[in-house]
This record gives C-alpha cells, sequence and structure tokens, in this order.
C-alpha cells in the first residue's frame, strides 16, 4: 500500500502491485500527484485497503453487434424488441430498473425498482409516495433508468421527467398484486427508520385484522410513476471494450439517433 499524509489529511492509494515493487521515481511521482490532488481540491479519497482488489473480475462481450442501421427509428420500438428478447431469455427480473433520482441540491441515490408497464407514454413503477425516491422526485422530477441484462451483454439508459400516474392506473395496478403485498404496501412507511423487524411484522398483522373479510383499497400514500423518456442509450457489449451505443435523444420533438464512442 501506498500512503501519504499531510496537514492532518490522509491519501492512501491501493495499488495492485505492492509499492516496493514499484520504481522509486514512479512512486515519488505519484506522491506527489496525490499532493496536489489533495490540497487544491478539499476533496480526500480513502481506500482501507482491507477488501481485495478485482481486477482480473472481467470478462469479454461477444455476442451480438449493434449498428445504427439496426435499430428501429423508435427508441420505443426498440426498447420493445429488446425488452421481449430479455423475456424470452427467461432472465431473473429482466424488468428491474436501477432508478437513480437526486435532490434539489444535486445529490443523488438509485434502487431497483420493477418497471410493471411501458408503453410511448413511458417507463411507470409503482412505489410508496413519501419514500425517500419520491421526495427526491418532488424536489427535483428528472431521472434516470437503468436496465442491465448480462446474459444478452446489454444495457439500456433512459433519462426523463417523471409524474405520477393517474389515481386510476395506480388502482387498476394495486388491485393486480396478491393480499399479501397489498398490506405490505400498506404495514410499510417505506424510507422510514423502524425499531425493528418485529415492528414491521406487527404492522402486517395488525393491517391484516383491519383488513379481513373486505377489498384491501390503494393505500393514498402509494401509486405509479411514469418517466416520459427524452433521452434512451442502447448498449451492446463488444470484444475489447470497444461496445456499441447508439443514443436517441429528443431534438425539436424528433428522435436524433446517434452512435456514442464506448
Ligand atoms: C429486485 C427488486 C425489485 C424492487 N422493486 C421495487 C418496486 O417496484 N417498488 C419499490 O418501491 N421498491 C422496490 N424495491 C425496493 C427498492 O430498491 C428500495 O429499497 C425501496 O423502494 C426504497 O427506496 P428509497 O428509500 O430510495 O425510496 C425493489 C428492490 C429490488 C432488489
Amino acid at each position: 500500500m501506498l500512503q501519504y499524509k499531510k496537514q492532518g489529511v490522509e491519501v492512501e492509494i491501493i495499488t495492485p502491485v505492492r509499492v516496493e515493487q514499484l520504481p522509486a521515481t514512479f512512486v515519488s511521482g505519484l506522491m506527489l500527484l496525490c499532493y496536489f490532488r489533495a490540497t487544491e481540491s478539499k476533496d480526500v479519497i480513502i481506500f482501507s485497503g482491507t477488501m481485495g482488489d478485482y481486477v482480473q473480475l472481467r470478462r469479454e462481450y461477444m455476442l451480438k453487434s449493434l449498428r445504427k442501421t439496426d435499430v428501429l427509428p423508435n427508441p420505443f420500438e426498440q426498447f420493445d424488441i429488446w425488452f421481449k428478447e430479455a423475456v424470452n431469455a427467461k432472465l431473473p427480473d429482466p424488468n428491474a430498473i436501477t432508478l437513480a433520482t437526486s435532490t434539489f441540491e444535486g445529490r443523488p441515490s438509485a434502487r431497483v425498482v420493477l418497471m410493471k408497464h411501458y408503453d410511448s407514454d413511458g417507463i411507470a413503477f409503482f412505489t410508496n409516495y413519501e419514500s425517500r425516491k419520491a421526495r427526491n422526485l418532488l424536489q427535483n422530477p428528472y431521472a434516470a433508468m437503468v436496465f442491465f441484462w448480462p446474459e444478452l451483454e446489454r444495457q439500456v439508459r433512459i433519462e426523463g421527467k417523471v409524474s405520477r400516474v393517474s389515481e386510476q392506473q395506480s388502482d387498476r395496478y394495486f388491485q393486480t398484486r396478491p393480499e399479501g403485498s397489498k398490506i405490505g404496501a400498506w404495514a410499510s412507511p417505506q424510507s422510514s427508520v423502524i425499531p425493528n423487524r418485529r415492528y414491521l411484522e406487527q404492522l402486517h398483522a395488525d393491517f391484516m385484522e383491519e383488513f379481513q373479510g373486505t377489498t384491501i383499497k390503494r393505500p393514498p400514500n402509494w401509486g405509479g410513476y411514469i418517466l416520459q423518456p427524452a433521452l434512451f442509450e442502447f448498449w451492446q457489449g463488444r470484444e475489447n471494450r470497444l461496445h456499441d451505443r447508439i443514443q436517441y435523444s429528443l431534438v425539436n420533438e424528433k428522435w436524433l439517433i446517434e452512435r456514442l464512442a464506448p
């Protein structure tokens, strides 16, 4: 490990080789670089060095290719093809999306949600309207989504503005959920700190009792969001990290299709 300390600021760099194995000039150059990085900006990156390196954890992507001439002019139709291929390939959770939101100040956070519907209006998911993601969306309605289908060596990135779906659409989806999940939506104060697991299970049991023999209606603080895309990117892994990236961006209400460098 290479370590450098200056005025109480500590910078550690994890290298895949031992420092003793590096030429002295390289080490001093690296330390100088650390010094400038640490003094120029107030940011200090500390790698603890206790978790190990994974430099060999990589694979080549060789399955398919993607050219501008291969894709459809409409990104929703292209998404439809890729999504159906992911479903037909029987991938686990093909509808799992990493959804990134951010606060008013631009602090991002990301989590996985399940896509429950898509069409030319956008990509829909359901959640708690008082959750952290919902609070983020109130502060900044723009969000980003990523689908990753490793078995197909594909990624789809989608960005756009998020709004709530109608109450009727939320009701309709809620009624398709199994009873346990319906109760779960009532029982979970999503994203809030709770004292322990028992507390949650007790809330679930209490709601089970309350709703016994009745139709379980949708909680008012639970429902759908739809992201209306302004950008799509279709990524197909290729050999030597020369991946194919085809981007669609909305320019004057028309989809502009461009190839991006990997
Ligand atoms: C595979 C998978 C699917 C998930 N689907 C949803 C979902 O559809 N809606 C949801 O609110 N949370 C879902 N979650 C849980 C979220 O990742 C997250 O923990 C939760 O929404 C709270 O996030 P927040 O505190 O950032 O709002 C899912 C998690 C996983 C791993």
